[in-house]
């Protein structure tokens, strides 16, 4: 279906044929743009500022762009087109008709599972709200709006879903999805890391690559759901996170560049020298890279899960790419995972694999990652340098499943609770470490013009030159 952009919601799904539908939702859009204005970027809401939108739900081509006042952005309804060959993709229903309704036994479980995605995209730019006063340029003040008004819009893709499916509960809870704040003491959002600020630019850039990547992998199961229009929506919902991934890697794939620069000119990779020059060193990379992916990783739950077990069963959450899979049922098959003896050394354990759906997920994701880093690697290298970037081990810092609150080090070795303390700076972000950052942080509003802790980005938005006047301060 064509998109409408006439009605007062755009949408491809003929919202006009359901006028109960349309009048709820339009009920909920000023509630929404309140929400906005109140917790969204701070200032720049009358700066006009080049995005896309989305004008078709096809893989390519589907954007258009243009200086628009964010408040006047067209959040929409938009679904990918329905694939009428797709049946239920796995699970004990494994090729069976889709469902175009929710079905009332698994109404409850759909309903969270929206609910909680839902509430990480308002959640995020509430995170990010600040971070346009201390933007390294326009160009990256851009991408960081472009990011959320499509977070926005996510949320849209859920609250019609929710409206759209779930009655009156459906409409409580899209109320409430503008009701909890990021951070907020009494009403914070659902998941932990949702409740961290973001306050500096290394931050968003390890945000967008790590914690943006397991919303990839979400929407890449929930694409598999039997609940076709959660799947449809997700469809489309991942051509527009691509963008946000691709602003983390090539943000600290330029973090990493600046710094190589400066470890050329200065004929040094001394951490302190870099610094003294205005960039970030390496091992202060490493620092964020380990504590934003191992935060990412508890996202995706505990690795052996009856929740899990249950939504692959019952064809609600399927896996990631589940297309590239040999067994849709995987009734019988198990999967090894490496837990901690509780004595200091690790043990071997099979566990059916409907209940390892987690862990699965998570080394898919794993994979994903690695290849940012073998990137930003290639670049150090090529520059005769011997410093390197890693992801620290899967078992590091976890505080959800099997490794929740062992004392590891970054290789996964475990170590007493002490040396973890004792070696804390040494893994993380220390204060010193976000002071500095901080102190990096400073506006760079001239067209054209960077900051000098990141290199330019190879080359413009759609086209255009970096020079180009990305956003039009007003
Ligand atoms: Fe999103
Ligand atoms: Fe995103």
């Amino acid at each position: 279906m064509a998109m409408n952009y006439q009605d007062r919601i755009p949408n491809n799904v003929d919202l006009a044929s359901d006028r109960t539908l349309q009048r709820a939702l339009e009920h909920w859009q000023p509630e929404f743009l309140k929400w906005w204005q109140g917790m969204g970027p701070s200032d720049f809401q009358s700066s006009d500022v080049y995005l896309r939108t989305a004008t078709s739900v096809d893989a390519k081509g589907w954007a258009t762009y243009g200086h628009v006042r964010m408040p006047e952005y067209r959040w929409g309804i938009f679904l990918a087109d329905p694939d009428p060959a797709r049946r239920v993709g796995f699970g004990d229903e494994y090729g069976k008709d889709l469902w175009q309704q929710v079905p009332g036994e698994h109404r409850s479980t759909l309903r969270r599972l929206i609910v909680t995605q839902g509430d990480t995209e308002p959640a995020s730019v509430e995170q990010q709200r600040l971070l346009g006063h201390s933007a390294p340029s326009l160009y990256d003040l851009r991408n960081l709006f472009q990011v959320n008004v499509e977070e926005g819009r996510h949320l849209w893709a859920m609250v019609y879903l929710l409206h759209g499916y779930f009655g009156r509960d459906g409409r409580e809870e899209a109320e409430q999805l503008l009701e909890r704040h990021s951070g907020s003491i009494d009403n914070p959002r659902i998941l932990g890391t949702f409740n961290e600020p973001i306050s500096d630019w290394l931050s968003f850039f390890m945000f967008t690559y790590f914690t943006d990547r397991d919303g990839k992998y979400q929407l890449k199961s929930l694409a598999e759901s039997s609940f076709d229009p959660l799947a449809r929506t997700c469809q489309f919902m991942l051509t527009e996170e691509a963008h946000h991934m691709f602003v983390g890697e090539t943000g600290i794939g330029r973090v990493v560049k600046r710094c190589i620069e400066l470890m050329k000119e200065l004929g040094s990779e001394d951490p302190e020298a870099i610094r003294a020059a205005g960039a970030i060193d390496l091992p202060t990379i490493q620092r964020y890279l380990n504590f934003w992916f191992s935060s990412s990783l508890d996202l995706f739950g505990a690795d052996t899960s009856s929740n899990a077990a249950a939504y692959f069963a019952n064809g609600i959450k399927g896996r990631p790419d589940e297309g590239q899979y040999a067994d849709h049922r995987e009734l019988a098959s198990t999967y090894d995972l490496e837990i901690p003896d509780g004595a200091g050394g690790v043990l071997a354990q099979g566990v059916p694999m409907r209940n390892a759906m987690n862990e699965v997920m998570r080394n898919s994701y794993v994979k994903d990652c690695e290849i940012g880093l073998t990137r930003w690697n290639r670049a150090i290298a090529k520059a005769g340098f011997s410093g390197n970037l890693t992801l620290p081990s899967t078992r590091f810092r976890r505080t959800i499943g099997s490794w929740a609150n062992v004392p590891t080090d970054l290789r996964g070795t475990i170590i007493p609770q002490a040396q973890f303390e004792a070696r804390k700076d040494e893994f993380l972000p220390t204060a010193a470490d976000r002071a500095f950052v901080a102190s990096l942080m400073q506006p760079v509003t001239e067209p054209g013009k960077m900051a000098g802790w990141i290199a330019p980005p190879d080359r413009g938005i759609n086209s255009n030159a970096l020079e180009y006047e990305y956003v039009r301060l007003a």
